[in-house]
């Protein structure tokens, strides 16, 4: 069943899907904190996984497709990992260039932040990036994520030498800015 959103959705990833995640993974552009190691997915490698794979997520990793509600458009991909149960995630997101800046990354990053934290009942949520990756950056920050390191010119991105960031959202945090929402869980 998929996450419903406003104008998306995030919902399992299909064997239709692969090629244009393929398309977003090998593009230098588009990749995330991938890019400053060489593309290495292939198709075949990547369908291979697909098959195994028999859902789109468990308790320590998810892969969606966002697709648009009404054209069932493919919009980009999100993921979570090294989830420890009731603990913490990191989120991944890749939006396809022609959708960028129309606010469809930060619809599909709330909504996967209302499941991990509603649904999955997280503590808390990371974020990577770089220095110059102003999107991404603005992307966490626009949700209440706040930067809890900088490694100096840790990462070669782009010919240069740029800052690793790490941002973190804590559940309390959350919570307080989506007092429609009512947190369930027990403090820990
Ligand atoms: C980063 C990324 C996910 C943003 O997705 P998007 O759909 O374009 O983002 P949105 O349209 O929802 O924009 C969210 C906010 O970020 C801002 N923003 C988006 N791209 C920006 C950029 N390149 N520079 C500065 N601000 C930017 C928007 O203006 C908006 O802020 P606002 O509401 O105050 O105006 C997308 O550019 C992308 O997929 N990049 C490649 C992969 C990547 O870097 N992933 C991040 C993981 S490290």
């Amino acid at each position: 069943m998929p996450i419903r959103g406003e104008r998306i959705n995030l919902r399992e990833i299909r064997k239709e899907d692969l090629q244009d995640i393929l398309d977003l993974r090998n593009n230098i552009d588009g990749s995330s904190i991938a890019r400053n190691v060489p593309p290495t997915s292939t198709y075949e490698e990547f369908l291979n996984s697909h098959n195994k794979s028999e859902l789109s997520f468990d308790r320590e990793y998810g892969f969606f497709a966002i697709e648009t509600n009404d054209t069932k458009e493919f919009v980009g991909r999100m993921t979570f990992s090294y989830m420890g149960p009731r603990f913490c995630a990191d989120i991944g997101i890749g939006i396809k260039e022609s959708f960028w800046g129309k606010g469809y990354g930060h619809e599909a990053h709330e909504l996967l932040l209302k499941f991990l934290f509603h649904n999955m009942g997280l503590q808390m949520v990371n974020w990577r990036t770089w220095s110059e990756n102003h999107g991404s950056l603005k992307l966490a920050i626009k949700s209440g994520y706040t930067i809890t390191v900088r490694s100096r010119e840790a990462i070669f991105i782009d010919g240069k030498l740029c800052d690793y960031i790490g941002l973190q959202i804590l559940r309390e945090e959350y919570y307080e800015r989506h007092p429609e929402l009512v947190d369930n869980l027990q403090k820990i």
